[in-house]
């Protein structure tokens, strides 16, 4: 397999198999632990990352293989000015599967159309985070045993926040599902996203402001942060951020077998003694990234683990 730029990249099935591989994994690390000896991934992040870097760097780690990384952008060639497309070439030269972030929207696809191995994106700007999605994925799976007929509220910055457009991409595709889109009037969920996703495939949405009057008919809420670095001004992320903060207080009006996601890093819009609450998934979501990474990356390197 070449690239994983969208989750779209992936059919049903495909993402089935790496949930079933991912399950093989935890059951019994071992049987992967020599896997990718000799392999070499390159990670090449000119964003800030802790989770997804990490997780595909503990990932590859736990295949046997080895980790190359350039971890800023400041101390890389591309601070003298090198494309993303040269950057591509060269690692091609050292690695033998890459994982980018990048703030701007389709420099993943630039690498990927460039790079002689394979490129899976990071995160590129405001647009697609596949792999957060496939750990939200399996997080789903083995919370609520299915990916379809679920309410999902979706709360925060809709318009900037790239877990939520692949969120949505991926939980369009099952049947039965409806989305609660839950944001400030300004961080709505792009139209294109709606197009492409929700209108396309009838799938039922309701747009609101008010997570107290969702909260009650959720099966999933997808909390984010304010992407404070997508913002063009100051004034207005200061006026957005904290606009929505989940308290154990408005936990009480959640049905007991809800549960509350978060792609992390969460700045204030969970409150800390949620963290207690049984509904609370979202170390869970850390957990299972790193599961899901390592069957992303056996695949993409064409390596088959009987099961
Ligand atoms: C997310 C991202 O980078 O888009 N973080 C992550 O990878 N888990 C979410 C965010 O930064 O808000």
């Amino acid at each position: 397999m070449r690239a994983v730029i969208d989750i779209l990249d992936l059919s049903l099935e495909e993402i089935m198999e790496l949930i079933q591989t991912a399950q093989d994994i935890i059951a019994d690390p071992d049987k992967y632990a020599h896997t990718c000896d000799r392999k070499k991934l390159a990670t090449l992040f000119f964003e800030p990352s802790t989770r997804t870097r990490m997780s595909f760097e503990a990932a590859m780690y736990e295949l046997g293989g080895h980790v190359i990384s350039m971890s800023s952008a400041a101390s890389s060639s591309a601070a003298k000015g090198e494309s993303v497309a040269d950057t591509a070439k060269t690692v091609s030269c050292y690695a033998d599967i890459i994982a980018m972030r990048h703030p701007k929207e389709g420099a993943a696809l630039v690498a990927a159309t460039n790079a002689s191995i394979p490129v899976i994106n990071a995160g590129d700007g405001g647009h697609c985070h596949p792999t957060q999605t496939m750990a939200d994925l399996l997080t789903i799976y083995r919370e609520k045993g299915r990916f379809d007929n679920l309410t999902i509220g979706v709360c925060g910055d809709l318009k900037f926040g790239r877990t939520v457009h692949s969120l949505v991409g991926a939980m369009s595709r099952y049947p039965g599902n409806r989305f609660v889109l839950i944001s400030p009037e300004e961080l709505k969920l792009p139209s294109y996203v709606k197009q492409e996703h929700l209108k396309a495939k009838s799938i039922p949405y309701e747009q609101t402001t008010d997570l107290e009057k969702a909260l009650p008919k959720l099966d999933i809420l997808y909390m984010t942060r304010v992407q404070r670095e997508r913002f063009f001004n100051e004034e207005d992320y200061l006026r957005l951020k904290d606009s929505y903060i989940l308290t154990k207080e408005k936990m009480k009006l959640a049905p007991k077998n809800m549960i509350v996601m978060h792609p992390l890093p969460r700045v204030n819009e969970i409150s800390v003694a949620v963290d207690d609450d049984p509904r609370a998934a979202y170390f869970k979501q850390v957990l299972n990234g790193k599961y899901m990474r390592m069957a992303l990356i056996l695949k993409m390197l064409g390596i088959h683990v009987a099961k």
